[in-house]
């Protein structure tokens, strides 16, 4: 039988307590991880916005989209406005999502204006006066067998350049 002595005793003591520290950094990590940004598996989303030719020309329109996304092991609803602008062939579609701070643009004279700190964008989505640090954000787009497509992406905010989030 074993003898219990002073440098066994510690020995066990230190590996119970080594343990228990390492147990209790689990939620922490848990909590950090979930904060992070996640990347959603279907990294490409390509959505139907509907038949090109019926996109009326030379009109900004609001298109809203919604769609899922699996993101980590529960499933995701994303909801969002479009603009889309048509002429002719070339297409171009905008976030609503202002690249200063988040906020959702409107559409005002000619232009975009985001309610939150007043930045204003030109019919083309560039910055004309107000904190944003880049213009409004395009996106990719595509027209298969008649029907236009756009990859939905979503960019960080408050950076001068457009950087992918997730
Ligand atoms: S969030 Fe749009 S100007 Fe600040």
């Amino acid at each position: 039988m074993n003898k219990i002595t002073r440098r066994n005793f510690l020995k066990t003591w230190q590996g119970v307590v080594g343990a228990f520290a390492t147990l209790a950094t689990i939620p922490s990590l848990y909590y950090w991880w979930w904060d992070q940004p996640h990347k959603p598996n279907n990294t490409e989303n390509w959505i139907d916005l509907g038949k090109a030719k019926k996109i009326k020309e030379n009109l900004w329109l609001k298109r809203p989209i919604s769609f899922d996304i699996q993101d980590r092991w529960k499933t995701r609803t994303i909801k969002e406005m479009l603009y889309v602008f048509r002429m002719g062939k070339s297409v171009t579609i905008l976030s609503s999502i202002c690249p200063h701070a988040g906020c959702l643009i409107k559409t005002e004279n000619n232009g975009f204006i985001c309610p939150c700190h007043n930045s204003f964008f030109d019919n083309k989505g560039l910055v004309v006066e107000g904190p944003s640090p880049r213009p409004l954000d395009s996106m990719e787009w595509t027209v298969k067998k008649g029907r236009l497509y756009v990859k939905y992406e979503q960019f960080r905010s408050g950076i001068g350049t457009k950087e992918l989030l997730g």
